[in-house]
């Protein structure tokens, strides 16, 4: 989703805008500017497109400045051309904006009514002119913006410059994530702090509601007022983060690296939680499961999802705890019935997706235990959650999830052990047997990635679908699930997925010659069951391709092929056919020929609901 630069120097920032921009690539995003102050004049430089677009522009008109903003958009409001990129602008006053402007209608229509000409579609541009019409009435800068961001409703984070004074930058944050970035001789905005590495790991995380005033005089120095417009101090922390560029290593796409990296992320994750020695877990997890009367709530949105839904089928079976799975979209809006010996978890990858977020302080508000499982350890998540797990899986850049979920799963196999151990339903030798098999899984991962080519050849098949039907039952059915999701994300197939029960209740009729049937059939206690139901499917004249490591099974239908993969136990059977369906969705979109790790519309951080 959009991403935010700021700069305040006493060197050229032009060329430093469009650097920190392009560590916001991996955000998503469908347009680019930047915007500096130069002999009192805004300048400002924007295309629609890739950052490629704005850099091949700046390169034949640089923006001169020592201040300046600069902005990745994900567009909601106003398609995605040049006339609604960002930065938006008066004469006086250039904003970038991350979030939505939930009342820009109303603000809009009244600036309208004043004689305001709008050049954008954008809810962004209102927040431009409500700070140019206070500049005019003659208000100091500060004034201007913090009366004017107390008339928006919804989400925002905002940078800020003005024409009359290059030597001041402002930030404000409501919702969506900002953070400063502090050196002796430069100050710096940006929508995270990997965005800023390269030039300081100081970094101050604003806190919901903060503005920051920052000021270059004789030195550089900021202010930062909180919700109440009190002046706080707010800590600032010394961050050790890679700066190196993120590289795909040889590989073709980030995708297929962070596929191959499953292994190493797996094992990563596995032993911050586990003593692989004594094949005893780790007495470190926040979460006190003795409770009788504990209920675990697991909340997420997308991928993140679907490991949740994984994971009830976990904590259930194995820890015999009852557990509720919602999307965070859905869970913030419902008037959810809590109670204090709720345990929440949040599951995310980004640890900032905007919904999840919102559903996470709300359960908090109502007294709940709330525990982040996030790959970002400064996340707002990590932040604001009672307690944070971290999966191990590394910078994802991939826009489809793919190591980041298996260590999430991971991490959530590991706490349903851990519960069913606190609770005594399982003893020690159960769990060191359950360990021994979470220790195999990065070797059949790395079976599974041996025979790659099987993946490529039934990619290039199901490269010619328009739809297709992914099932599964028991814990294979969340397999199918993100499967079906991981290949309408990257080859825009339309694909569903459904537990194998649930076809003869409606989805069968969709059932046809060219609709291919992927069905996720290990030889486990399901197997039989969905053997049933590939064949009924087969019957019906689909195409169909099982995910199995049954030698012996086979269908008539007008089209069959099993895919082999490695014998091996329920739990870990789940990574091993994750990683199947991941490399079915990687090679289909290489056929398709479509943006593998950058796909149309979407984001890899979804700031906005
Ligand atoms: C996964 O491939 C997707 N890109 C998406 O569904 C993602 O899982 C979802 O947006 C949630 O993101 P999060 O894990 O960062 O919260």
């Amino acid at each position: 989703m959009c991403g935010i630069i700021g700069i305040l120097s006493n060197k050229e920032v032009g060329n430093s805008l469009i650097d920190g921009l392009s560590r916001l690539e991996y955000r998503g995003y469908d347009s680019a500017g930047i915007a500096t102050i130069n002999q009192n004049t805004i300048n400002r430089c924007r295309a629609a497109g890739k950052l490629q677009a704005l850099k091949d522009l700046v390169e034949k008109n640089p923006l001169s400045g020592s201040v300046g903003i600069g902005h990745t958009r994900w567009a909601t409001h106003g398609s995605p051309t040049k006339r609604n990129a960002h930065p938006h602008a008066t004469d006086r006053v250039a904003v970038v904006h991350n979030g939505i402007i939930e009342n820009y209608q109303i603000l809009k229509e009244a600036l309208i009514s004043q004689e305001v000409a709008f050049q954008s579609e954008t809810d962004t541009e209102v927040v431009v002119h409500l700070i140019e019409q206070e500049l005019q009435l003659g208000k100091s800068i500060e004034i201007a913006v913090v009366e004017s961001i107390a008339k928006l409703e919804g989400a925002f984070a905002l940078a800020i410059i003005f024409k009359d004074n290059p030597d001041i930058l402002i930030g404000t944050r409501r919702g969506s994530p900002l953070v400063l970035g502090i050196k002796e001789d430069e100050l710096f905005l940006g929508s995270d702090a990997w965005s800023l590495a390269p030039w300081t790991q100081k970094i101050c995380y604003l806190e919901e509601g903060d503005t920051v005033i920052m000021c270059r005089g004789s030195n550089f120095t900021y202010k930062i007022y909180d919700a109440n417009n009190q002046l706080v101090n707010r800590d600032i922390k010394q961050l050790n983060l890679a700066t190196g560029a993120a590289s795909k290593g040889g590989y073709s796409h980030f995708m297929l690296k962070e596929i191959f990296e499953q292994p190493q992320t797996l094992s990563d994750t596995l032993l911050s939680l586990v003593d692989e020695h004594n094949k005893t877990i780790r007495n470190e997890l926040p979460i006190d499961f003795t409770n009788k009367n504990l209920r675990i709530r697991l909340i997420a949105c997308g991928s993140s999802y679907y490991a949740c839904l994984m994971a009830k089928y976990w904590f259930e079976k194995t820890a015999r705890i009852l557990c509720e799975v919602d999307l965070a979209s859905e869970f913030r809006y419902r008037d959810p019935v809590l109670n204090s010996d709720d345990t929440c978890l949040f599951v995310s990858q980004s640890g900032e997706t905007t919904d999840t977020l919102a559903a996470l302080n709300l359960a908090k508000n109502m007294g709940c235990l709330t525990v982040a499982i996030v790959n970002v350890p400064e996340s707002s998540m990590a932040r604001s959650a009672h307690q944070h797990i971290l999966t191990m899986a590394g910078p994802e850049i991939g826009v489809a999830s793919t190591k980041a979920f298996t260590s999430q799963l991971m991490v959530l196999n590991v706490l349903s052990l851990y519960a069913a151990s606190a609770r005594k339903i399982i003893d020690n030798h159960t769990i060191a047997e359950h360990i021994t098999e979470l220790l195999h899984i990065p070797n059949f991962i790395s079976q599974v990635l041996q025979n790659i080519s099987e993946f490529d050849q039934l990619g290039q098949r199901l490269s010619q679908a328009r739809d297709a039907l992914f099932i599964g039952r028991g814990t294979n059915y969340p397999v199918a699930l993100e499967g079906a999701l991981k290949l309408k994300e990257i080859s825009y197939i339309h694909a569903e997925a459904y537990a194998a029960g649930e076809l003869k209740h409606g989805p069968i009729a969709l059932v046809d010659s060219a609709t291919p049937l992927i069905a996720i059939a290990p030889n486990d206690s399901w197997f039989e069951k969905t053997a049933s139901n590939i064949q009924e499917v087969a019957t019906r004249g689909a195409p169909v391709f099982v995910l199995t490591d049954n030698q012996e099974f086979n269908v008539k239908s007008c089209e069959f092929r099993s895919i082999y993969l490695p014998k091996a136990g329920t739990v870990a059977n789940c990574f091993i056919y994750t990683c199947a369906v991941q490399c079915i969705a990687y090679y289909t979109a290489l056929h398709k020929g479509t943006d593998v790790d950058q796909p149309r519309n979407l984001a890899k951080s979804v700031t906005v609901e």
